[in-house]
């Protein structure tokens, strides 16, 4: 059978043979036995519905021994035998270019050398699901092939519900990933009704097909780092022979070593899992693998002396650095962590005084202790990083709930408010303030040719399209252009390339509508192939997150989720080719509403009103959130908005005199 024909056949007629998981694969966690015997036959019945009926005495002892072992159906059996990778555009059976896009990035989020459990359909973040089982998989690469473009197919949890007429203004996709009643939301929510196979956990970019690699999350830490050394450096003084230190190598934390060194400065990323910390250093992410503490403390202090760029990965527990750095008076300029405290219960945070395998053997044989040695870390991580700060260390929570979980362990990480923290999230301090409120993130897109010369092409493109913005540019974002410009030009020379031919950029508005155009037109003249337009959620306006993107919101509408409700709503009229909206993400189930699109450019004059339409609205929702807010750079962004676009009005807000409230109650 051929690929396109495997496609077109969704559930194989015949009964696959059953399969072993290859020795090399990297597992996905086993999950919490969490189900009732009662709701495991649930599961089984659930899953057992997507197979015809002459199966399922076959398949139902293996589903329940997949649940019984890895706490979750992933029907490994009907995992396909082609090789997983985004195809150019045209491998794709299709009736529409749309569909054939969408299948396209769908195999980028799956193929092994993306994906962080491929075999479980994971993309990152340790449960960021494109689907829950590979029925699913199959069923949806099917519906998109037979697509029409006057159809859109509903995606419930990695569900395909199926085919429903609609128009061709309409998204061909809708996707909801983990949308609960709001009471059923907490982490042991997730686990049930996940083991239940009906909903998952979409994280951000791999429950909605865009994902690309680290490659995104290296542009987007690399500005944070930069901006980190700006606020604690004096005006001229250069980051190398300065420290960050910061823990994790896995999907997205495994971009710190190699931000630091774009940003010039010395990294330290600590990281328990020896796996992940040797696989970065094979792949250049990380420039020395250190194993072993005095080691490491002469191989800083040569670099520090030296005033090198360098970056290590120091295999152990993040905060052995911490305490042993402060007994060696080695002086942290810019202090983060990222692990996966989104995840702490289950392998995202690993405790001290347990080797790496002790501690994997303490989840499944008794998590209740490893919590309490999870939180006894939490608490002497927090007290080693306080003392730094007393030494005058920039310390910043890096979204991955460090500060929340610290706080719920009882750590002394609380402001003397009792209500904030001690320490500013780095939207709080840099991405908020500096990029979000003036309507700059990440923006990506993919070159559907598969072709690398599309890519250099579309480079070139954007980094004229930036330049021309940035000569008439208002003083208040020319950092921020500058930044970005220097960021596209050197972008291929950093090899970041991973899976689709793509690239991310961050940009404001008015750059992601003329890069956009101009790509659409060099579609249009044939210098190009079709582009697939994106963005992470991680954004202005797609993610309301208390703890993350929306963290520098003052006027308590932090926990509302408005604004990301809009947003999917709004862009789906619009013109998006598909739109997503997700509970999860980054922070944790519960704690986090956040959606994307994708927009095919097909070089039609179609698709240039939809991009002018879709991305003015997708930004600037955003940043009028933002300036009701009364943060200050979002109401310069959005009255200068208005200035240039008539149509858009905006309810602004007055502000008021800190006196007049003082002595009302
Ligand atoms: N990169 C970003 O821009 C960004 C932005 C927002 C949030 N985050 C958050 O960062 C976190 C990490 O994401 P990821 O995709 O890299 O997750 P991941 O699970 O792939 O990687 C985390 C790594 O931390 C390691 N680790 C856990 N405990 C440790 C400890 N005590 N000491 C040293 N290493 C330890 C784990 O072994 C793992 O490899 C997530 O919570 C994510 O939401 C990242």
């Amino acid at each position: 059978m051929t690929f396109k024909e495997h496609i077109l056949q969704g559930i194989p007629k015949n009964l696959p043979d059953k399969k072993t998981y290859p020795a090399t694969a990297n597992r996905a966690p086993k999950r919490k036995d969490i189900l009732s015997v009662d709701e495991k036959k649930l599961a089984v019945n659930n899953a057992l519905r997507y197979f015809p009926k002459a199966w399922h005495a076959i398949l139902a002892p293996e589903f329940a021994q997949e649940l019984q072992e890895y706490g979750r159906i992933y029907m490994y059996r009907f995992k396909p035998d082609y090789k997983m990778y985004a195809r150019p555009i045209d491998a794709y059976p299709a009736k529409t270019k749309a569909a054939a896009a969408i299948m396209l990035m769908i195999q980028n989020n799956l193929n092994p050398a993306v994906a962080q459990h491929p075999e479980e359909l994971i993309t990152y973040g340790g449960n960021g699901a494109v689907f829950q089982n590979w029925a699913q998989y199959l069923l949806t690469m099917q519906y998109l092939s037979q697509m029409t473009d006057e159809q859109t197919l509903h995606m419930y949890s990695g569900h395909p519900m199926g085919l429903f007429p609609s128009s061709k203004k309409a998204p061909r996709v809708i996707v909801t990933n983990g949308m609960m009643i709001p009471n059923y939301s907490s982490p042991d929510d997730w686990e049930r009704f996940n083991a239940l196979g009906v909903t998952q956990y979409g994280q951000m970019t791999a429950g909605s097909y865009m994902y690309i690699g680290p490659q995104g999350i290296v542009h987007g830490t690399t500005i944070t780092v930069m901006n980190a050394f700006r606020k604690v450096l004096k005006k001229g003084e250069s980051s190398a022979g300065k420290i960050f230190l910061t823990a994790g190598l896995g999907g997205m934390s495994g971009a710190q070593p190699k931000a630091g060194n774009i940003a010039g400065c010395i990294t330290i990323c600590a990281e328990v899992n020896p796996k992940a910390a040797k696989k970065r250093h094979e792949q250049g992410w990380v420039d020395v693998l250190v194993e072993n503490m005095d080691d490491l403390l002469i191989q800083v202090k040569k670099t520090q002396e030296n005033k090198e760029v360098k970056s290590f990965a120091y295999v152990g527990n993040v905060v052995e650095v911490w305490e042993r750095f402060y007994e060696e008076e080695i002086f942290i300029n810019v202090g983060s962590d990222q692990t996966s405290l989104h995840i702490p219960w289950t392998g995202g945070y690993y405790p001290m005084d347990y080797s790496y395998e002790e501690a994997n053997k303490m989840i499944k044989d008794n998590p209740e202790k490893f919590k309490k040695a999870v939180q006894k870390t939490l608490r002497r991580h927090a007290a080693a990083i306080n003392k730094h700060t007393e030494r005058g260390t920039y310390f910043f929570d890096y979204g991955n709930a460090f500060l929340l979980e610290a706080s719920r362990a009882g750590a002394d990480v609380m402001a003397e408010n009792g209500i904030d923290f001690k320490y500013p999230s780095y939207v709080q301090d840099i991405l908020g303030p500096m990029c979000f409120d003036y309507g700059f993130g990440p923006f990506r897109w993919v070159c559907t040719s598969g072709k690398p010369e599309d890519l250099d092409y579309t480079d070139k493109m954007a980094g004229e399209v930036l330049q021309e913005i940035m000569e008439t540019a208002p003083k208040e974002i020319q950092l921020q252009m500058q930044d970005n410009i220097t960021w596209i030009h050197n972008a291929k020379k950093n090899n970041l390339v991973v899976g689709s031919q793509a690239r991310i950029l961050y940009a404001d508005a008015e750059g992601r509508i003329k890069i956009a155009k101009a790509f659409n037109n060099a579609v249009k003249t044939g210098k190009i192939g079709p582009v697939v337009l994106g963005r992470d959620h991680h954004d202005v306006s797609g993610t309301d997150s208390p703890f993350r993107e929306t963290s520098n919101i003052y006027d308590g509408s932090k926990f509302t989720a408005d604004m990301a409700i809009h947003n999917v709503i709004g862009d789906s009229f619009r013109g998006a080719t598909w739109v997503s909206v997700h509970n999860g993400g980054g922070v944790g189930w519960g704690e986090v509403i956040n959606g994307g699109f994708g927009l095919l450019l097909d070089g039609t004059d179609e698709a240039n009103n939809r991009l002018k339409n879709m991305l003015f609205y997708d930004v600037n929702n955003g940043i009028s959130r933002r300036s009701w807010a009364r943060n200050k750079e979002a109401l310069f962004a959005i009255k200068r908005e208005m200035r240039r676009t008539p149509e858009l009005k905006v309810t602004l807000p007055y502000m008021v005199d800190k006196d007049i409230l003082e002595n009302l109650f």
